[in-house]
């Protein structure tokens, strides 16, 4: 069905990036799943998967292959993170730079590469800079339609469907009030744009979950359309408690990458990529609305 031709960018690059990652060694979630100061090979799968360094794979005849990892050759990559996470720009792997690592996110990458052509978010181009706060999924189709249908494709029952339909029903409310979109669920056997579903392990589109913890929940940019969530996390469907994640708070954020919003920088944003056990954030804020306003103008 969609195959290659998700070459939305968050498939062409992340995907086909996250893909390779996982076959490798360094898997990011080792590092968000131990309690222990991570590795540098941790640190370096983690940098990789969202998207702040380049794989070794995309420089064949290059150098980095099976050199060392040193915490200077991760430095340009740790600088990059601190200063999209705005954090303090050092280059080196501080406790506050780790503590964000190991933070419960999204598994969306914030930054998408292109092999050979550089870093493509929303900034100046040739330079990264902290300038806008919201961004756009780079090379993406934005969907053409104003109306759009979705429907659920669990293949586990994490929650109950009642449930997970009136939390959608909520979240998509929310961008349709500040955005051109109408939605509505697509009857039966008709195709939906947006497919939403629970998931565990690898889930046959290259970007396997990683269990209780770290990642919750991803999508791809327009016009793939799926939507899916960690079946595995502790969801809660009403207030969560400190060890759950709120999935109507979840769902509004990853609707936002299956209209084409990548990562944005405002940690108030729903579009951040963090979002802790026991945090609600179901209301979108100015940030988010200038996005999709800036993406798909009313007029
Ligand atoms: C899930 O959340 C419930 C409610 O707070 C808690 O009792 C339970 O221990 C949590 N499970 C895990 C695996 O964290
Ligand atoms: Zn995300
Ligand atoms: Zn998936």
């Amino acid at each position: 069905m969609a195959q290659l031709n998700l070459c939305s960018l968050v498939l062409v690059a992340s995907f086909a990036l996250l893909l390779a990652i996982h076959l490798s060694a360094a898997h990011p979630r080792k590092l968000m799943k131990s309690t222990k100061i991570p590795s540098l090979n941790e640190v370096k799968g983690y940098l990789q998967a969202y998207g702040y360094m380049e794989r070794s794979e995309d420089h064949p005849t290059g150098t980095s292959g099976d050199s060392p990892i040193t915490e200077s050759s991760l430095k340009p990559a740790i600088r990059m993170y601190q200063e999209w996470n705005h954090l303090e720009v050092t280059g080196k792997l501080n406790s506050e730079t780790i503590a964000r690592m190991m933070t419960p996110r999204c598994g969306t990458p914030d930054i998408v590469r292109i092999p050979d052509k550089g870093v493509h978010h929303e900034s100046k181009p040739g330079k990264f800079r902290v300038v806008a706060h919201y961004s756009f999924f780079k090379n993406m189709n934005p969907w053409s339609q104003r109306q759009l249908t979705y429907s659920f494709t669990s293949t586990i029952p994490s929650v109950p469907i009642g449930d997970l339909r009136a939390i959608c029903t909520r979240a998509f409310q929310h961008w349709a009030a500040v955005s051109p979109f109408q939605f509505r669920e697509a009857g039966q056997g008709e195709v939906a744009n947006i497919m939403i579903g629970f998931y565990t392990g690898d889930h046959g589109d290259g970007y396997p979950f990683d269990g209780l913890g770290h990642t919750w929940a991803h999508a791809f940019s327009p016009r793939d359309g799926r939507l899916h969530y960690d079946g595995s996390e502790n969801w809660s469907i009403s207030t969560p408690t400190t060890d759950q994640t709120d999935l109507e708070s979840v769902t509004l954020h990853e609707i936002g990458h299956t209209l084409g919003l990548a990562h944005s920088q405002d940690p108030d944003a729903v579009m951040y990529a963090y979002i802790n056990t026991g945090v609600i954030k179901r209301q979108l804020q100015q940030d988010d609305i200038n996005g999709i306003q800036a993406l798909y103008p009313s007029k």
